[in-house]
């Protein structure tokens, strides 16, 4: 008898695409050219990310973002990579992005809005790793727009709240480079194959491990924290039942989250540290991390209410984030509640 083994796992991003299209809501094709549209960009960012240190593109770009941060030239490559990608092919009326004050309005030739989807973006998560060749990342998070086809898009179109996701997702540009992403029926895990540049499925189906042992903060911050965190981190680090907890925490949230997925843990990012949200953004940070989350049984809260419940009122609003195993996020609000 013969058996093929099949080495290289079967099916590709571009597959997967077409086979599950019949899971969005409205399928006509629209989302999977929005999908497919992402997964080119992220293999042209990837490109350039493996050639840091050999092309100039290390560094600071020189100028600061809305969010008052120096941008590195990797985050503005990124960024106009997203951008160019998602508007020439009429994927998308709309998009915002970290690295924009403002949303952008896509029109085609015929100065018309053909596409009823906007993105939200975080074009390169993790700017402050890479000069140092420690992973970085893309987040983005997918909505229908509510306002008439057609029509110029609106700030509404951008402000809803987490839980109208059609899609989001999230890619890592690590030792391999994987995209991640969910469109409301479970998440589904993809690596990159660069000598070909084919996204297989290697991680079909996600769970994030309902208890972990991993807590993921920022502990140089610590002074800054609210009582209920403060507390939280004591209770990681006492030694009791199957504590202490192992810390870990790299910088780039993508990296953390997708850590954090696999193993089980917690990722906190509180109030209380740069500004009085804490520092992740709402729009293209936290709500595509918590549809995923929450897609792989998981959990994201504010500290005390759902992430995906809340009505966005900015578009760059920051708000604290608590992301990961169930019982781990539970445990933290907790804490939070008794202040
Ligand atoms: P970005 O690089 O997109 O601005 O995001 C940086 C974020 C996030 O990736 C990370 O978890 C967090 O900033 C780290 O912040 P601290 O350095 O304050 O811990
Ligand atoms: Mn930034
Ligand atoms: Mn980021
Ligand atoms: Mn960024």
């Amino acid at each position: 008898k013969n058996t093929i083994m099949n080495l290289e796992s079967g099916q590709t991003l571009g597959e997967f695409i077409i086979e599950n299209q019949q899971d969005f809501q409205y399928s006509t094709g629209e989302l999977s050219r929005l999908i497919s549209s992402i997964k080119l960009a992220t293999k042209v960012v990837n490109h350039k990310v493996n050639q840091a240190g050999l092309v100039d593109i290390l560094g600071k770009f020189g100028a600061e973002n809305v969010q008052g941060e120096e941008q590195q030239k990797l985050d503005v490559f990124a960024n106009e990579v997203f951008i160019k990608t998602l508007s020439q092919r009429e994927v998308v009326c709309g998009i915002a992005s970290e690295e924009n004050d403002d949303f952008i309005e896509i029109v085609n030739q015929q100065n018309s809005t053909k596409s009823k989807y906007v993105v939200l973006i975080d074009p390169l998560d993790g700017s402050s790793n890479i000069d140092v060749n420690v992973s970085v990342g893309t987040i983005f998070s997918i909505y229908r727009r509510v306002t008439p086809e057609g029509t110029p898009v609106q700030m509404e179109d951008f402000l809803q709240p987490g839980n109208k996701q059609i899609a989001a997702g999230y890619v890592i540009y690590g030792s391999s480079t994987m995209l991640i992403y969910t469109t409301g029926n479970g998440v589904n895990g993809f690596t990159l194959n660069p000598s070909i540049g084919t996204f297989y499925l290697s991680h079909p189906k996600m769970q994030i491990p309902e208890d972990g042992k991993i807590y993921s903060v920022n502990e140089g911050n610590y002074a800054l924290f609210p009582q209920g965190v403060k507390n939280y981190i004591k209770y990681c680090q006492m030694e009791e039942d199957n504590r202490p907890y192992t810390s870990r925490y790299i910088g780039s949230l993508c990296a953390d989250f997708h850590r954090n997925m696999l193993k089980g843990g917690i990722y906190i990012y509180p109030s209380g540290t740069k500004s009085p949200n804490g520092k992740l953004r709402l729009l293209y940070e936290c709500n595509p991390m918590a549809f995923i989350a929450e897609q792989a049984g998981g959990k994201a809260s504010d500290g005390f209410n759902r992430i995906m419940d809340i009505q966005p009122t900015e578009l760059h609003q920051r708000v604290p984030f608590f992301c990961g195993s169930k019982s781990m996020v539970e445990k933290a609000e907790e804490f939070m509640a008794k202040g």
